[in-house]
């Protein structure tokens, strides 16, 4: 067969700085037709990564990046954090005619307004939480006081994870409710108030052309800090794929039910959404309940699922950025599992301790990859902790038990003072 010599070896750009970048620049240098991936800003770790460059342009910077993606001569921009998809970065680089994996401004509302993304949900008939959107302080207040039982607090913007309330009590709500009106949510804050549902909880991910979609298999999160899943709400200490909640059935209903009937309600509404589409469900006695939808991929869901794709990645991805996934080369799957393991900081997620040497991390092998998440190079040189989460460890095996028996074993060869992390990740699926 004839070399595909027509084409090019594809320059990407990866924006953001967190393990969730690491993992995607680590695979798209790893896919075959590409030439070289810049990271930026990324982290103590971007510029090790085998076939990645890191650049010092942050996330919020879009005139600066627009003129690197000009004179780096950048194909694809694959972005990475939320914040900059709520503030329009895809739109700003497609408008100097750079494909974009990343949803518009418009798109990311489905996470950046909850309120925006239940009544969407409402309208396309998505099985969700019944919901009441409140503008003001009394009128949650009141809406609380005329359901009468505690319901789940949702403040309407972005919050990193920390504008939810699952409460337990009426006086608990309250007090969530008032936070959110008083606090850094600002007088113009809005909120929705939702009814609880319960059980367990599994993201699934899918690639996005603006009309098409590509399932990739779900992972579980694991939120909470503490063993046993207890104490405070954290970006996520740990991850496993492809979770078994979701067997092949499931996921079809997951596609059918949730994903596809959004993704209309989207055009429908004129958004061409080209990026990831996160849905956050919860399996409840009653069927599946979209939790939250995310305009981007989960971190350390991330991590945890590039070493299970195949080398045609970058063709994927810039299939869905130029809207003609139809024509992409179908994504290949390593068989087995996937298992990841993060390594915080001591604090987290409160106040942390930084500015700690991060020792020990090899460069990510076939088997076992350890992504900097949280760190920086300090001036002479060294690595040092600079975030909650610091290193994400990340294993394959054929089973669960095995995978996470590695990911334990590549987590004991780091050290940085302080270094928390959880014993039992994945706990739902291992036997030992
Ligand atoms: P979110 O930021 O929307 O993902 O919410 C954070 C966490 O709050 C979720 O992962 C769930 O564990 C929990 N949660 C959110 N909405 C509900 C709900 N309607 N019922 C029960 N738990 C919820
Ligand atoms: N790990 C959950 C998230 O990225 O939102």
């Amino acid at each position: 067969m004839a070399p595909e010599a027509t084409q090019h070896d594809l320059r990407i750009l990866v924006v953001g700085s967190g393990g969730r970048e690491n993992a995607l620049g680590w695979a798209l240098a790893r896919s075959t037709g590409v030439g070289q991936v810049w990271l930026s800003p990324g982290n103590g770790g971007s510029g090790d990564l085998p076939g990645c460059r890191q650049l010092e342009i942050g996330e919020g910077d879009g005139p600066a990046l627009q003129q690197c993606c000009r004179e780096l001569a950048i194909d694809l921009v694959v972005i990475g954090p939320e914040v900059p998809l709520a503030a329009g970065l895809a739109d700003q680089l497609r408008a100097c005619g750079v494909a974009v994996f990343g949803p518009g401004a418009d798109g990311a509302q489905l996470e950046s307004s909850k309120r925006w993304a239940k009544t969407l949900m409402q309208e396309a008939g998505v099985p969700s939480a019944g919901f009441w959107p409140a503008a003001n302080r009394e009128e949650a207040l009141a809406l609380l006081e005329a359901q009468g039982r505690p319901l789940v607090v949702k403040a309407d913007g972005l919050a990193a994870g920390k504008g939810v309330t699952v409460a337990e009590t009426l006086e608990e709500a309250r007090a969530a409710i008032e936070a959110i009106f008083a606090g850094r949510f600002g007088p113009g804050a809005s909120l929705v108030l939702e009814e609880r549902t319960h059980g367990p909880e599994v993201s699934v991910f899918a690639l996005c052309d603006g009309e098409r979609l590509l399932l990739l298999p779900a992972a579980q999160d694991h939120k909470r800090i503490g063993e046993g899943d207890t104490g405070p709400n954290t970006g996520g200490m740990g991850a496993y794929a492809p979770a078994p909640l979701l067997d092949a059935a499931a996921i079809e209903e997951v596609r059918q039910q949730v994903l596809e009937p959004t993704l209309r309600a989207l055009q429908a509404r004129g958004i061409d959404y080209r990026g990831v589409l996160y849905a956050g469900l919860m399996l409840t006695p009653q069927g599946l309940s979209v939790i939250e939808f995310n305009c981007r991929f989960g971190d350390p869901e991330c991590e945890t699922l590039m070493p299970l794709l195949g080398e045609e990645l970058a063709q994927v991805l810039l299939a869905c950025a130029e809207g003609r996934l139809d024509t992409a080369p179908p994504l290949s799957l390593r068989s087995g599992c996937s298992a990841c393991v993060i390594a915080a900081a001591e604090g987290y997620p409160g106040t942390i301790r930084q500015g700690d040497p991060v020792e020990g991390v090899a460069s990510p092998g076939d088997e076992l990859q350890i992504f900097h998440a949280g760190t920086r190079r300090a001036p002479d040189g060294t690595c040092v902790s600079s975030g909650g989460r610091v290193l994400a460890v990340v294993a394959q095996a054929e089973d669960f038990d095995a995978a996470f028996a590695r990911a334990y074993e590549g987590l004991a060869q780091v050290h940085f003072t302080g270094m928390t992390y959880r014993r039992d990740i994945g706990h739902q699926v291992r036997r030992r």
